[in-house]
């Protein structure tokens, strides 16, 4: 984990989305790995913990993905190129390694960039995407023709009517072969929960959005109660095994 000096390169919007490419001199920070995260100068006393979209260690270029939900995100969301910011990281752990098993990357609303960057890695053929937002307006065309994936929306204002549940189902049923496949998955909590519900059987990881204080081990603003009991999002997380994390004890967003 390092302090480094990021420059906004490039900005895009998508309604109330923004991908904001930096650079940094501090290149070596970007070893990073799907569902690692960086803290975020935002404005406000604390830094804003925001998951890694891509990165390229050789050229210093890092994207992250910004939902704007409230004055940190608005602060991140009205950068323009030219602007620098402080950051943290990389923090966090990484989704374990499919070793050739087929695998259904699940995103929910802006819990999609561990799940494009782990689409940028994973050998093709191997994983299939499912891409849920209450509207079209959640959904950011990130993903090409060339990644197989299902836009699932509450309102069918884009892709399928339904929930990431029922584009997990199509899926199975159009392609046996992700049947027995692990899922990845970072979206609200409400649909983590719904996967779990509808597909038991399946080994199940999720990159888990708390919100935190201190983003490295210290003020316990993070933990979740698992079944070895309570861990650090921040520092022992954010990937968890769903079947680990004991979601009833009262430590709900
Ligand atoms: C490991 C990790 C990775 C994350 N990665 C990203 C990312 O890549 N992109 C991104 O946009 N966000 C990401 N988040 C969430 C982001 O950090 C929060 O949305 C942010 O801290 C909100 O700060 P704020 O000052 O804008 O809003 P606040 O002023 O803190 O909150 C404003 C309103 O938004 C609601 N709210 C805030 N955060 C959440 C949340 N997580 N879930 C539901 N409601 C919420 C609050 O209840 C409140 O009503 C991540 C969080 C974690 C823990
Ligand atoms: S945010 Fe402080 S311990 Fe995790």
């Amino acid at each position: 984990m390092k302090q480094l000096r990021l420059f906004l390169k490039d900005k895009k919007t998508w309604f109330n989305t923004a991908i904001l490419e930096f650079v940094t001199e501090g290149k070596e920070a970007l070893d990073v790995k799907a569902g690692m995260f960086f803290m975020l100068e935002a404005g406000t006393l604390l830094k804003k913990p925001i998951s890694v979209l891509d990165a390229d260690k050789k050229s210093g270029m890092v994207k992250f993905l910004v939902r704007r939900v409230g004055r940190g995100t608005a602060f991140l969301y009205d950068l323009k190129p030219g602007d620098e910011l402080n950051a943290v990281g990389p923090s966090g752990n990484t989704f374990p390694d499919p070793a050739g098993r087929p695998v259904l990357l699940v995103g929910g609303g802006s819990g999609i960039p561990p799940m494009f960057f782990l689409s940028r890695r994973l050998p093709r053929g191997s994983f299939h995407v499912v891409y849920g937002g209450r509207s079209k307006s959640d959904i950011v065309p990130l993903f090409g023709k060339s990644v197989s994936h299902r836009i699932m929306t509450d309102d069918g204002s884009l892709g399928l009517k339904g929930t990431v549940v029922k584009g997990v189902r199509k899926i199975m049923k159009d392609k046996p072969e992700f049947k027995n496949a692990l899922v990845f998955s970072c979206g609200p909590e409400a649909m983590v929960k719904a996967l779990n519900r509808a597909f038991p059987q399946m080994e199940h990881f999720t990159s888990l959005e708390r919100y935190m204080g201190c983003g490295f081990g210290v003020c316990l603003g993070c933990v979740v109660q698992t079944s070895g009991g309570f861990r650090r999002v921040c520092v022992d997380g954010p990937v968890f095994n769903t079947r680990d994390l004991e979601w009833n004890n009262g430590n709900e967003n």
